[in-house]
């Protein structure tokens, strides 16, 4: 008999706040949904260390609850500098176009230098005292997950196929996020290429489930107690709910980004790796088509995303979300303006009608 991820977590509800790393996740957002009686996550994958102790500090001073922290687990990239160049020079063209200097130096990020900032954020958690801690992109490898386990710390891996959930539980991993292809943000896969990784979360739910031994927690395009039902119908334990979150009063989102998604239609998000050069779903804007062509000779994550970062700054202040990665769902219009609390307290009324008890 399964665990319950309410029990696991000991948290009221089964509803996790996506990690959103870039900002999204600030310590009100966390701490609301701790409150609340749902898990709240850190998106730390762009944070330094330091960042990272700072934010859990804080977040423990305001929730006697518990929370989580997300990683990005490294992968090795292949970028040449003459691509990395020629992938500069392309971007030249919206620096003009946002009036800001062409990049002269381009330095590639180092992958060492990477692992070893990931290894440091494991060491903030453990030293931290954080009781939960997932990742995506990959598998963490055997010692990362041992210290960690050593320390009692849940460990949770994200998959967007059933090969991906059977590998990350084989590789120790307590829970296991699935994520469908409706998801907002960048997709999690690391077996197989994004094509071969954009399973529905209605299809992906129940085979993961039927092949795994341990909890299943569902994420893409769950916006109410509909979707939170359904999930639970399908086999999963809970579900992680990002682009719901994002537009929270709470949420660290820029306001340009927020208003894009209440704003959006049903049929604008697109898959791009026009911004980062790993996959992702956001608000298809001027910045996605104009890439569109050259998308799939971009350089690999995160080398794509250091060579975008001055214009999607450049965007965000001059107000230009033609600019911006919009990250978001594909359920976007159901997404409110709203308090955590409203959020919560609504998908639990709607659950509750559906049958949903605690
Ligand atoms: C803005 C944004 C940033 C995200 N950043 C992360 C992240 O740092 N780590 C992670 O595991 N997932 C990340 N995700 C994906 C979420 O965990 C989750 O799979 C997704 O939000 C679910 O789909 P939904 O947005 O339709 O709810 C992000 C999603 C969004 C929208």
């Amino acid at each position: 008999m399964l665990q319950k991820a309410t029990d696991i977590f000991n948290v009221k509800y089964p509803i996790i706040q996506a990690p959103m790393a870039g900002g999204v996740t600030t310590t009100r957002l966390v701490t609301e949904v701790a409150n609340g009686g749902g898990l709240g996550m850190i998106g730390a994958g762009y944070m330094s260390p330091n960042q990272l102790r700072k934010q859990i500090q804080e977040v423990q001073q305001l929730t006697p609850n518990p929370f989580g922290v997300n990683l990005f687990v490294p992968n090795e990239f292949h970028v040449t500098e003459e691509e990395i160049l020629a992938a500069n020079e392309k971007l030249n063209q919206f620096r003009l176009t946002l009036q800001i200097p062409e990049k002269k130096i381009v330095e590639k990020p180092d992958f060492n230098d990477l692992y070893n900032t990931f290894l440091e954020q494991v060491d903030v958690v453990i030293k931290e005292n954080v009781p939960i801690c997932s990742f995506t992109f990959g598998v963490p490898t055997t010692e990362v997950i041992d210290r960690l386990k050593q320390h009692d710390i849940l460990l949770m891996g994200t998959a967007t196929t059933v090969k991906e959930a059977i590998a990350l539980e084989k590789a120790g991993m307590d829970i296991i996020v699935v994520q469908g292809s409706e998801a907002g943000g960048h997709r999690g896969n690391f077996l197989k290429s994004n094509n071969e990784s954009m399973m529905g979360i209605m299809s992906l739910i129940p085979q993961v489930v039927d092949n795994v031994s341990i909890p299943v927690i569902a994420a893409g395009g769950i916006m109410d107690g509909r979707g939170f039902m359904a999930s639970l119908c399908l086999g999963a334990q809970g579900v992680q709910m990002g682009t719901a979150f994002l537009t929270c009063l709470e949420s660290g989102a820029n306001e340009l980004h927020k208003t894009a998604i209440l704003n959006a239609k049903e049929d604008q998000t697109v898959v791009t790796r026009s911004f980062s050069g790993k996959w992702a779903r956001g608000i298809q804007n001027e910045f996605i088509s104009s890439m569109r062509a050259n998308e799939q000779q971009l350089p690999a994550f995160p080398v794509q995303n250091s060579l975008t970062k001055d214009i999607r700054k450049a965007g965000a202040s001059q107000g230009k979300p033609e600019f911006m990665s919009l990250w978001a769902g594909q359920n976007a219009t159901m997404a409110k303006k709203q308090t955590v609390g409203m959020l919560m307290e609504s998908i639990i009324a709607e659950a509750k009608g559906l049958g949903f008890s605690t």
